[in-house]
C-alpha cells in the first residue's frame, strides 16, 4: 500500500512533508525578502532576514506575525518600541503603523494572511516585494 494517510472514506493523501526552517533560510541571503514555506488556511507562513531599518507602514487588514528565530529585533511603534530576542514573538495588529529595525541580522518567522504586503499601504517602494519566492 502506498504511504499516505488516511483522510475520509478510503481517500489517501501524501504523507505531510517536514519543512526545516534553518535550511529554508540557509537558501538565500536577501534581507527584507520573505519567502514562502508553508500556506494553511489562508494563512501563510514565511522566513525573512532583516537587517538596518525598514519603513513605516501599516497593514490596514492583516495582523502580522513576527517570531524571532535569531538576532534582536526592534519593533518601532509611534508610541513605543519593543525588542524581540531569539524565541520571541510578537503580533503587530492591523492598522497599526510600525516599524522593524535589525541592528544585526535577524531571522524571523512571519504569520499573516496570503496576499498580504510586506510595506503595507506603501505597496510600491523600493522595498516592496511582490512575488513571494516559495522554499516548499
Ligand atoms: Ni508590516
Amino acid at each position: 500500500m502506498a504511504a499516505g494517510l488516511s483522510h475520509g472514506a478510503g481517500v489517501k493523501i501524501p504523507l505531510p512533508q517536514k519543512v526545516d526552517v534553518a535550511a529554508a533560510l540557509d537558501t538565500f541571503t536577501a534581507h527584507w525578502t520573505p519567502h514562502v514555506l508553508a500556506d494553511l488556511n489562508g494563512q501563510q507562513v514565511k522566513v525573512a532576514k532583516l537587517l538596518g531599518r525598514f519603513e513605516w507602514h501599516s497593514h490596514a487588514a492583516e495582523d502580522e506575525l513576527f517570531w524571532v528565530l535569531s538576532g534582536s529585533l526592534e519593533m518601532h511603534f509611534r508610541d513605543g518600541m519593543v525588542t524581540l530576542e531569539a524565541g520571541q514573538m510578537l503580533v503587530v495588529p492591523r492598522g497599526v503603523e510600525h516599524m522593524p529595525v535589525a541592528h544585526e541580522e535577524v531571522q524571523v518567522v512571519l504569520f499573516e494572511p496570503a496576499g498580504a504586503v510586506n510595506t503595507g499601504e506603501n505597496p510600491d517602494g523600493p522595498l516592496t516585494v511582490r512575488e513571494l519566492k516559495r522554499l516548499s
